[in-house]
């Protein structure tokens, strides 16, 4: 048995309630069995709690940041533990946006997913390079950084409750995707990462998404690499149609193996 794909969707700050509910309402029958395809919505924390409500047996909610402390005084805050008690299953964690406009750092991103995973909730860990990174040629030592960073006194058994995304900053939002080589590349260069810090059968076991400007015309050929085990989506995750054909295509890859 594969690692099982996951297509997460990643909101940003769209739509507002009625939309969000339509969105589920929309795309609820239609998905593929959970244990097939992990088919994730991460939405703005106001929705957290509707959604959940909402969510039918083929589709998990996750939120797009939590804060690392169990509890404080963190004004405007979110914890892990809060968004357990409403039942979310995901969490991302380190999305470029963040580490760009919310003084996300490698620290922070390392207790965070300590946090999410003593939680029970599955941390989507987001690395990636700038298009200067990437122009240099030392995009494998930078996220080899990041990962490194992020794990952090993470132990084989929580690393193994983890979820990484590989999100090239250069393509997220622009359009611009990293080629189906480039983010397979990139990814391996990750599972070597892992396999140098947890041996190489947690590498194998951990999934690895790509993210940027993934959309219903190249999901498939990204899917079709060896390493890629889904993806996170921004702009072409809002649309129900649009997120059930990228669901739908790693189903298909899911019956073809
Ligand atoms: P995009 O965003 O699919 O709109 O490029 C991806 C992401 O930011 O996760």
């Amino acid at each position: 048995m594969g690692r099982r794909p996951i297509i997460a969707g990643n909101w940003k700050m769209y739509k507002v309630k009625d939309e969000a509910y339509a969105f589920i309402y929309a795309v609820n029958l239609e998905l593929p069995d959970k244990e097939l395809v992990e088919s994730v919505i991460c939405a703005p924390a106001i929705f957290l709690k509707d959604l959940v409500k909402r969510e039918g047996e083929n589709l998990r909610i996750g939120a797009q940041n939590m804060h690392y402390a169990q509890e404080g005084a963190y004004t405007g805050e979110i914890s892990a533990a809060m968004l357990k008690s409403y039942g979310v299953d995901y969490v991302v964690i380190g999305h470029s946006e963040r580490r760009a406009y919310f003084n996300e750092t490698d620290e922070t991103v390392n207790l965070k997913l300590l946090a999410a995973v003593n939680q029970e909730i599955t941390p989507i860990v987001c690395v990636g390079e700038s298009l200067e990174i990437r122009e240099a040629g030392t995009t494998d030592e930078v996220v080899k950084k990041q990962v490194e960073k992020a794990y952090l006194n993470v132990s084989k058994a929580e690393a193994l409750k983890t979820v990484i995304a590989y999100e090239p900053i250069w393509a997220i939002g622009t359009g611009k995707t990293a080629t189906p080589e480039q983010a397979n590349d990139t990814i391996r260069s990750i599972r070597n990462v892992l396999s140098t810090l947890y041996g190489k059968e947690v590498a194998e076991q951990v999934r690895i998404l790509y993210g940027g400007s993934v959309n219903t015309k190249n999901v498939e050929s990204l899917l079709a690499t060896s390493d890629i085990d889904g993806a996170l989506v921004g702009g072409a995750s809002l649309d129900p149609t649009s997120f059930l054909t990228l669901v739908n295509a790693a189903f298909k890859k899911v019956k073809n193996q």
